[in-house]
């Protein structure tokens, strides 16, 4: 097994105003103040970005961004390039969210391209892969997987993805209440890791962190992180409040 350093990431999606945000990210700074052998992530709406990363500087919490655009700049209305996330204060780029890639036409292709262009921009991205329920019933979970990662990962060497973090998110298990249980999350992160040792190498594949998503609150996230492969959460409906995210960095006890 790598070293690898748990890593704790809330997803607001689209909540929160710019002063809101900066109103969680201030209770949270505190109440996350003394979390130890844990890396906290949180990713606000773009509007937010700025004035949330002034107001947990000198924290132990690093920002994310939820959605890049692949090009540096130019004419493409209404998107936000990676320079432009960086400038804003941000460490991380969440990619290829189920709610994009199925609202928004999202593919492995312009996944690939995303991951592309935040490693190009010193982003660490997050690339969040998983299975609906039919696909799921229908037995071609690992096929799914199998997929996604091939794509997304496409010419990339091991150099381009050191700082690269997967997330496994069941779609059938994200917003729903329903988690997938430690059994079916441990399985999939194995094979997850099984895939990357193939697609890139073992060394990488034993640093690789692999979050979690999914219906994850204080309740289940003990046991989820207690599973060999599960190296962190992305948590979305219970990043929301400061209080039951705080309980959620604070897992180990
Ligand atoms: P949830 O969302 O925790 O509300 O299920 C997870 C996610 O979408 O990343």
């Amino acid at each position: 097994m790598g070293n690898r350093l748990p890593l704790i990431a809330g997803n607001w999606k689209m909540y929160k105003t710019g002063d809101e945000a900066v109103q969680s990210a201030r209770r949270l700074k505190e109440l996350a103040a003394d979390a130890a052998g844990v890396e906290i992530m949180i990713a606000p709406t773009f509007t937010a970005l700025a004035q949330v990363a002034a107001a947990i500087q000198s924290s132990n919490i690093a920002l994310g961004a939820q959605n890049l655009h692949w090009e540096t700049q130019g004419a493409f209305t209404g998107e936000i390039s990676a320079p432009m996330l960086v400038n804003a204060g941000c460490r991380y780029v969440i990619i290829g969210h189920s709610e994009r890639r199925q609202y928004f036409g999202e593919t492995d292709q312009s996944v690939q391209r995303k991951i592309r262009a935040a490693v190009n921009a010193g982003l660490r991205p997050v690339m969040c892969i998983g299975e609906t329920e039919t696909e799921r019933e229908a037995g071609k979970t690992f096929s799914v997987l199998d997929k996604q990662i091939q794509k997304g990962l496409e010419g990339f060497v091991f150099q381009d993805l050191k700082s690269l973090v997967l997330a496994y998110e069941p779609v059938w298990a994200i917003g729903t209440g329903k988690t997938a249980t430690k059994e079916q999350a441990q399985e999939a992160h194995a094979y997850i890791r099984r895939q990357l040792a193939a697609i890139v190498d073992d060394g990488f594949a034993r640093q690789v962190r692999i979050l979690y998503g999914g219906s994850v609150k204080p309740s289940n996230v003990k046991e989820l992180m207690a599973m060999p492969d599960v190296d962190g959460a992305l948590v979305g409906g219970a990043s929301l409040d400061p209080e039951t995210f705080s309980q959620l960095v604070h897992y180990q006890g």
